[in-house]
């Protein structure tokens, strides 16, 4: 029998609906369940053979877990490895790269020293900073908003140097970029599933929290879906999110990707509503059935460490065996592959 576990902080809706999601199915092989955990052994397999994670973004003892789950064959979603390596100025940068349209963004050192370091840890830092070229490239109106952040947290709506000076004073040690505002006339949120399934829900940010996903949506241009639908793919194929909401604000016509770095997205049925929330649950539970059905058991022997951010560990046997048979060849010697995730609940 092979188990799903949901781990899961103060939310109360989904993790329950998925279980039963899951049951329902009746799977001869498959269990769904809530985690169950105490004092990790180091290297001791996690019993779950999925475990879809809702919170390990706030509890670091539930991220050190999952490492090691995933280390003993644990399929996790999403990948605790790379959820911990990624931020969303490096999601902004690879965006631009790929080609998916997000607006001009500047990375900021932080307004006050970190704890612990004087103005002498800071002295590779150009000074005074070229506040000019940045608004230039920027303009206003901006966001200034966390570089690792969630949950509209520390995010300032500035529409001049002075306010921006003044939002910026407020930042403390955290890590900041500005980024250009966009002025949208549509707002979409989208699920994005197992890399392949994608929901569209239309949201206006500017409404109280409860009304945002708009339940009577006008049509849209079916071009304009066509393009959302392909760059919230392209995002989560290159950042390698199984579970991801990527939010679209769209100005005449184009959709600039403003925030795509929510590996535990709002699935609240109070907030996202019920179609949007028997959409999720049913892709999710689908999903973790897949994995689960996927799973070959914990493996045995070394590993790369680096080989974790792909999500495809590779034993020292297998990485050897592809060494000799590319030294057969005479090629060179290709070693495993490496290639290339903070909210209280859900990231939204
Ligand atoms: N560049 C932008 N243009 C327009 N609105 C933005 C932009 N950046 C952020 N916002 C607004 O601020 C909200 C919070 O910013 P977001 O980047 O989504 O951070 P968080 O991860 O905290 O949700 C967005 O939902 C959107 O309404
Ligand atoms: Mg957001």
């Amino acid at each position: 029998m092979k188990k799903i576990g949901v781990l899961y902080g103060m939310e109360n809706t989904f993790p329950g609906a998925l279980v039963e999601r899951i049951n329902a199915m009746k799977l001869p092989d498959i269990v769904a369940e809530s985690v169950q955990v105490g004092g990790v052994h180091e290297a001791a397999p996690s019993g779950y053979a999925v475990i879809v994670d809702r919170i390990s973004h706030d509890i670091p003892f539930y991220r050190g877990f999952l490492k090691n789950a995933a280390l003993t064959g644990t399929i996790v979603i999403n990948n605790p490895f790379w959820w911990s390596a990624d931020d969303k100025f490096f999601n902004y940068a690879l965006a631009r790269k790929l080609g998916v349209a997000v607006p001009h963004t500047v990375l900021l050192p932080h307004k006050q020293y970190p704890a612990g370091t004087t103005d002498r840890s800071m002295r590779n830092l150009e000074y005074p900073l070229d506040w000019k070229g940045i608004f230039e490239y920027v303009g206003f109106p901006a966001f200034l908003k966390p570089f690792d952040g969630g949950g509209w947290r520390d995010v300032y709506h500035v529409h001049n140097w002075e306010q921006f000076f003044q939002a910026y004073d407020q930042t403390g040690d955290l890590c900041m970029t500005l980024q250009s505002a966009v002025k949208f006339q549509e707002y979409f949120r989208c699920y994005v599933i197992n890399q392949k399934k994608v929901h569209i829900m239309p949201y206006d940010p500017r409404r109280p929290f409860h009304e945002r996903y708009v339940k009577d949506p006008p049509t849209y241009p079916p071009e304009l879906l066509t393009r959302v639908e392909r760059d919230a793919l392209t995002l989560c194929r290159a950042l390698g999110y199984d579970l991801n909401t990527v939010e679209f604000a769209v100005e005449d016509g184009v959709p600039y990707a403003i925030d795509f770095m929510n590996p535990a997205p709002d699935a609240d049925v109070h907030s996202v509503g019920e179609t949007n929330f028997r959409w999720i649950v049913d892709a999710v539970a689908e999903m973790a059935v897949e994995k689960a059905q996927q799973h070959a058991g914990t493996t045995a022997g070394g590993f790369v460490w680096s080989s974790f951010l792909s999500g495809k560990p590779v034993t020292k046997a297998a990485a050897s065996t592809t060494a000799k048979k590319s030294a057969a060849k005479k090629a060179p010697v290709k070693t495993a592959a490496s290639k290339s995730t903070k909210n209280p609940g859900p990231s939204v």
